[in-house]
């Protein structure tokens, strides 16, 4: 069998198979990039149990708990707090000065995974003076990893690496003062978690939230084709209040949306944008 006959065969069984989740589950990966599509799905194919990627469909739309294990396992949940800890002081020394002029806050993390990302943010507004006054919806496709960002429980081994996150990120305390340990796990205090709102949320499908002065989604459109991309960067500039802030992280970029002269870059590294008409 020639190479091109059999890419040409998978790409077809994974045509075959989104089409009928979406049509099925109305979840539509359609517009994830190929490659990391094809990398994770044939991982899934792999493990023990599984049916083979030409069966799939026919199981994936009559059993709930298998769509539920592939949304699992096709997702990468990777995250951390204070990842990137230059982007948070970059957050510090851009984004924050204008907040206070909103009575109220809402901020909206696209692809939340675990949870770390809104409460790192969490953490910062307490420390600049602004948690009181914002509310955070943190979302994302995956149940599982909502359902372990509710619980806000992580394995103490993170604590080091979080603590020097933290530190370079600018922190004013010590990240102590946001967790208390128990065994090898820590938890977040119930002041951090209070005005965090985890829900399920697609990108790919759903509609969008009310105005917002911070929509943040990071190594999350990096798994999407471009075509989604700007689908996605459609409704975060619908539900971006005027003068509100998108930001991105350092792999993706406004560069290539159509609507990109509606904002002002604030930080070209960090990619961390205004929306200013
Ligand atoms: C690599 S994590 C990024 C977590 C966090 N933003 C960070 O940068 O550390 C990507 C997250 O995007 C979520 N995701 C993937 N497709 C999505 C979609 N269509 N809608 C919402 N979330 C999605 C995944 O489930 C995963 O939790």
């Amino acid at each position: 069998m020639s190479a091109t006959y059999t890419n040409e065969k998978e790409e077809l069984n994974i045509k075959i198979l989104l089409e009928a989740i979406y049509s099925k589950w109305g979840y539509d990966f359609r517009g994830y990039s190929s490659a990391s599509m094809k990398r994770r799905l044939f991982y899934f194919v792999r493990q023990k149990d599984n049916p083979s990627i030409e069966d799939l469909p026919y199981y994936i739309t009559r059993d709930k708990e298998l769509f539920a294990r592939f949304i699992d396992e096709i997702t990468t949940n990777v995250t951390e707090m204070f990842r990137d800890p230059g982007f948070y002081a970059s957050l510090r020394e851009r984004v924050i000065n204008p907040l206070y002029s909103y009575p109220h806050l809402k901020i909206w993390h696209a692809g939340c995974a675990t949870g770390e990302e809104a409460y790192s943010m969490n953490i910062l507004l307490d420390e600049e003076g602004l948690r009181q006054r914002a509310m955070i919806y943190a979302t994302d496709i995956n149940r599982v990893v909502l359902e372990k960002a509710k619980k806000g429980i992580y394995p103490a081994q993170c604590l080091r690496e979080y603590s020097e996150n933290y530190i370079n990120a600018g922190g004013k305390k010590s990240l102590s003062s946001y967790y208390c340990e128990a065994y090898d796990h820590f938890i977040m205090t119930q002041s951090i978690m209070d005005n965090i709102v985890f829900t399920e949320h697609d990108l790919a499908t759903d509609y969008v939230f009310g105005e917002m002065q911070i929509v943040m989604c990071r190594n999350v459109l990096i798994y999407f084709n471009r075509a989604l991309q700007n689908k996605v960067f459609k409704l975060f500039h619908e539900c971006l209040d005027l003068g509100g802030f998108l930001c991105l992280g350092t792999k993706e970029t406004l560069d290539f949306y159509e609507g990109r002269d509606d904002f002002r870059e604030i930080d070209d590294e960090y990619k961390i944008y205004q929306l200013v008409k």
